[in-house]
């Protein structure tokens, strides 16, 4: 009995048999009580008949017998009359004067009611004259054998329905725990299959409820399981290819200069320093992304004037920007101190301002955006003139190496909005991007202002002791 549907079972069972029980016992109690009473009513009546009979005839009380057989077995020789009754009567007779006429255990000949207990008496009047009473002794009425055999056969019945609506029960259990466990026998065949590391088939839609509900959570998980293997092969893929190209024409040159056919020129040395420079940037980028999918990246958030860090980004590309002829200008209105951490922001904000000159033609501007909507948040925004990104691409470029194709030529892993996202969540913040081609782009960063005693998500995470 260990599975959950024999449980399930057993619960039907063991709840519905107290019910059933006290059902039966309920109804059989009624049953009982009312024949009882019935039996009293025809006592009384008989008793009440037998006494005025016996006044009428005899013009006095004297010699009744109250106890004596009913008229039935009066003509019965006195040995075949069953004993007289040993235990008390449910009814005692008493004189006018509440005297006890034929005496009972407990109750003898000639005693006098108390006056306390006369409440509530029965009368039994002659001509209008009250010559007798009846005092209730509160003994149930005894029962023939005709009516114990009718009590004890209805007893019998109702057990019998108690056992047969039980098993009813427990087969009904059966069925509805069947129905009611089907959709966790699909997620257990599911989480099967996850945990042999295959795929699993989508579950079934199952009821709506919470166990429907479940499953559609666990389709969601495979679903999105299923997408990250998928995009993590690809990553694995073409990590491998941008970092085999570049390092194969390297060794390339390199061999030619070992074999004396190319010489090393400071130029091409300097090439071949750039290179290993981008090599070693494309690595110091996956880096991050790891530490920040293991929650390992920590924020060192401190009050930073949100107008000199715009400034900063400014001084950086300014060159660059006068280079590819790319006006560069700051529009910041003023604010609250920002509680970011500032090299992380700037990174994300190096990040935007280097796609929007890589993709801004000469003569077009890159504006870089400050406000302060709310006290708590502050927006920061890379705005463009430049090609703008096809709808179909606006959130697929935050995919790690995913590179809108005309930007090949352009420098760069296609990780950087994957890292500026990254690094905006990590401080509870969104990076969105808003683009029409032709007419260009806007990158939007939102830096809600956390509390100081509330670190970012990553940096809580990170901060765990890993021993814990
Ligand atoms: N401001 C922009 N204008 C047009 N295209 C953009 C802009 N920013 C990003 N993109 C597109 O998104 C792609 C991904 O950007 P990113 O992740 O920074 O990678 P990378 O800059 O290394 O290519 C770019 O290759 C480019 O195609
Ligand atoms: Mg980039």
């Amino acid at each position: 009995m260990r599975s959950l549907r024999a449980r399930l079972v057993r619960a039907f069972t063991l709840v519905s048999l107290p019910a059933l029980l006290l059902l039966a016992g309920v109804t059989f109690g009624y049953a009982r009580h009312t024949y009882l009473a019935l039996r009293e009513a025809e006592v009384l009546r008989e008793l009440d008949n037998n006494i005025r009979a016996h006044y009428r005839w005899r013009g006095t009380l004297a010699g009744l017998q109250p106890q004596e057989p009913p008229p039935e077995e009066r003509n019965l020789e006195p040995e075949r009359r069953p004993p007289p009754p040993t235990s008390l009567p449910p009814f005692l007779v008493l004189d006018p004067e509440f005297r006890v006429l034929s005496g009972v255990p407990g109750y003898p000949t000639g005693a006098v009611l108390p006056a306390a207990r006369r409440a509530g008496l029965r009368e039994v009047r002659v001509n209008g004259k009250a010559v007798a009473y009846l005092y209730a002794t509160g003994t149930l009425p005894p029962l023939d054998a005709q009516s114990q055999t009718f009590l004890t056969q209805t007893a019998l019945l109702l057990l019998g329905a108690v056992g047969l609506a039980a098993l009813l029960a427990t087969g009904l259990g059966a069925a509805v725990s069947r129905h009611l466990l089907a959709p966790l026998r699909a997620l257990q065949r599911g989480v099967r299959s996850l945990t042999v590391g295959r795929a699993p088939q989508p579950l079934p839609a199952g009821p709506p409820d919470e166990l429907g509900e479940l499953l559609a959570a666990f389709n969601a998980m495979t679903a999105e399981l299923e997408r990250r293997r998928v995009a993590s092969r690809q990553l694995s893929a073409d990590i491998a290819h941008d970092l085999t190209t570049p390092l194969s024409v390297m060794r390339a040159t390199l061999e030619a200069m070992l074999e004396g056919t190319l010489s090393p020129t400071p130029e091409r040395l300097t090439r071949l320093h750039t290179q290993t420079g981008h090599l070693l940037h494309l690595t110091g980028d996956l880096r991050l992304l790891s530490l920040a999918d293991a929650g390992d990246l920590t924020l060192h958030r401190r009050e930073v004037s949100v107008g000199a860090l715009l400034a900063g980004v400014v001084a950086a590309f300014e060159d660059r920007a006068g280079h590819a002829g790319v006006t560069l200008t700051v529009q910041a209105a003023g604010g609250p101190p920002a509680w970011i951490d500032p090299v992380r922001v700037t990174q994300v904000l190096h990040n935007l301002v280097q796609n929007a000159l890589n993709h801004t033609p000469p003569g077009g501007t890159v504006t870089l955006g400050a406000e302060a909507p709310e006290a708590a948040t502050w927006r920061l925004t890379v705005r463009d003139t430049g090609r703008g990104i096809p709808p179909e691409h606006l959130e697929r470029v935050f995919d790690r190496l995913h590179r809108v194709d005309d930007a090949r030529s352009a420098p760069g892993s296609g990780l950087g909005l994957s890292i500026a996202r990254t690094l905006a969540e990590a401080h509870g913040g969104t990076l969105t991007l808003e683009s029409r081609v032709g007419e260009g782009t806007t990158a939007t960063l939102t830096l809600p202002r956390t509390d100081r005693a509330e670190p970012g998500r990553l940096l809580e995470k990170s901060r765990a002791p890993r021993w814990g």
